[in-house]
């Protein structure tokens, strides 16, 4: 353990004998590392080092040799890419990906935080990976992502599901093949969580799910900290990677034939600001443009760091989508205040203004939370007109959920359950009526689809996305999966949109 690591040790209040032994026994176990929320409230001005030296251990290149692993993930993007990154370092030793978890010989859990419910699906797997482990005791269970990151969580894990084998957080994905060794040679619990978030690692492998569409990290991290959620602490400060780096990777995506790339950040909009050099979203965008790869996006967007520059530079159009995925949460500028949004419903409006001055055909979605604790009637009504005025054509929306940790979590909330069921209920059919409306306003219309794969509930039909992110069904040849091709919208429902292949 290096000096870093040993500064993050804390104690932890044991509540029960066990929890008391256990603990004890960790704590005197060089790999122990508890998260501790506070700590990973810190944001410290050291500069983050870059390394672009990774390797594989030598002594674990093959220790996965004629065995599979199997990952199961929860949560956003930003989860699914880093299961990626697992997946990738798993296949550098020897590992295949198993087709069912329970034929797997190491078992992860990538988990999510943001929501109880994500949290309950995690412990509700658990339940199901008990006889699993029972049947076969030398398989490995680990449990990673940003559930790890909590300290409530992982005293639960350690008090009430023991047979999981190891626990890791977000920052140190990629002390994976270490990790597991130690969980192979080593009865006890493996628990290595980072309060304090690591280095950027530069040239982990991938082993991404798709051949057309890629995930690409711009930056990791949140600093914004509103008063409801959990990622700051999960994910730690904002740090941008290199721009070079980025442009590297999506030049290496568009030779291996990639159609699409996504960059990912908690609030890209906050990019470069940690750079020593003047060099934002807009600038990485600018250059990003000039790449041969069809459609880039990018999410998600905080509305307080997206500058005019940034605008202007999506108005040029090409490989950059006009789709914008802009969380708003509320449309009242007192509740906006206590959620610590850092803009009011006027500026939210005001930049929408500007967005659709510059961009015209810019297709808007959105995140928003119902029930935020206290929130009055007339305050949730300010967020229905909001939705109207915006016009967004999607969101996804939310019903509050407290996070141990965080400030919101502490206040008292007089708002009953129904009453949030029932504004949850309407805001869904508001948005659900523009979401028809704007679906409708494509029949007739010729759209650039990107052929994905056969359509998941008929293989009779293909299915792919447009540039503004709508998804279509038609009957084309297979030959054109993984092209983009004109189709004329012929009908459309809620949710999608049917059409037939141009082909003069
Ligand atoms: N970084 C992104 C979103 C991260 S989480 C952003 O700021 O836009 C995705 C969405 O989950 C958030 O936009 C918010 O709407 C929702 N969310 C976050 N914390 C939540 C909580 N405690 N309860 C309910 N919804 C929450
Ligand atoms: Fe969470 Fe706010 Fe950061 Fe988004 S910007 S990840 S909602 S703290
Ligand atoms: Fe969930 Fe962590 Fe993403 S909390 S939403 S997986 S950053």
């Amino acid at each position: 353990m290096n000096e870093q690591q040993k500064t993050q040790q804390q104690v932890m209040k044991p509540t029960t004998k066990e929890h008391l032994e256990r603990l004890q026994q960790l704590h005197n176990d060089a790999t122990y590392e508890p998260p501790n929320l506070k700590k990973a409230r810190k944001r410290l001005k050291k500069d983050v080092d870059i390394h672009y030296d990774f390797s594989i251990p030598e002594d674990m290149r093959l220790i996965g040799e004629n065995q599979t692993y199997y990952i199961r993930t929860y949560g956003c993007q930003m989860n699914e890419h880093d299961t990626e990154v697992m997946a990738g370092l798993l296949s550098l030793m020897g590992y295949t990906e198993a087709s069912e978890m329970k034929e797997a010989d190491v078992i992860l859990l990538n988990t999510c935080a943001i929501r109880e419910n994500a949290e309950n699906k995690v412990f509700g797997e658990l339940g199901h990976l008990k006889p699993i482990k029972k049947e076969n005791p030398d398989v490995i269970i680990g449990i990673c992502g940003c559930m790890s990151q909590e300290e409530g969580v992982v005293h639960r894990i350690m008090q009430k599901h023991p047979f999981v084998d190891m626990i890791f957080g977000t920052h140190n994905i990629h002390r994976l093949p270490s990790l597991l060794k130690e969980a192979m040679f080593q009865k006890a619990m493996v628990v290595e969580v980072w309060s304090k978030e690591g280095d950027i690692i530069e040239n982990l492998p991938k082993q991404r799910k798709g051949k057309l569409k890629a995930w690409v990290n711009i930056m990791y991290g949140c600093d914004k900290f509103c008063t409801y959620c959990i990622v700051p602490y999960t994910r730690g400060k904002e740090r941008s990677r290199l721009p070079e780096d980025i442009i590297e990777e999506v030049k290496q995506l568009a030779r291996d034939g990639y159609k699409e790339v996504t960059l990912l950040g908690q609030n890209v909009n906050a990019y470069g600001k940690d750079l020593p050099f003047d060099y934002r979203l807009g600038h990485l965008l600018d250059e990003l443009r000039e790449i041969d790869i069809p459609r880039i996006r990018f999410t998600t967007s905080h509305p307080r760091d997206f500058d005019d520059h940034l605008i202007d530079v999506l108005a040029k159009g090409g490989n950059l989508l006009d789709h914008i995925h802009l969380p708003v949460q509320s449309g009242s500028t007192d509740i906006l205040r206590v959620m610590a949004r850092r803009h009011t419903r006027e500026d939210y409006l005001d930049l929408v203004k500007k967005i659709k001055a510059k961009l015209p055909d810019v297709t808007l979605t959105t995140d928003i939370i119902v029930g935020f604790p206290n929130e009055t009637d007339e305050q949730f009504e300010d967020t229905l007109s909001l939705v109207e005025t915006v016009g967004f054509e999607h969101a996804f929306t939310f019903i509050y959920s407290p996070r141990e940790g965080t400030p919101a979590a502490r206040w008292k909330d007089e708002t009953p359950e129904d009453v949030k069921k029932e504004r949850l209920q309407r805001l869904n059919t508001l948005v659900n009526k523009q979401s028809k409306k704007a679906m409708e306003r494509y029949i007739g219309e010729v759209v650039d689809v990107l052929i994905e794969g056969e359509s998941r509930k008929n293989p009779d039909v293909l299915a792919g996305y447009t540039k503004r992110n709508k998804l279509v069904n038609l009957k084309a040849p297979k030959s054109l999966i993984g092209e983009i091709v004109p189709v004329r919208i012929t009908h459309a429902k809620t949710w999608s949109l049917y059409g037939e292949l141009v082909t003069e």
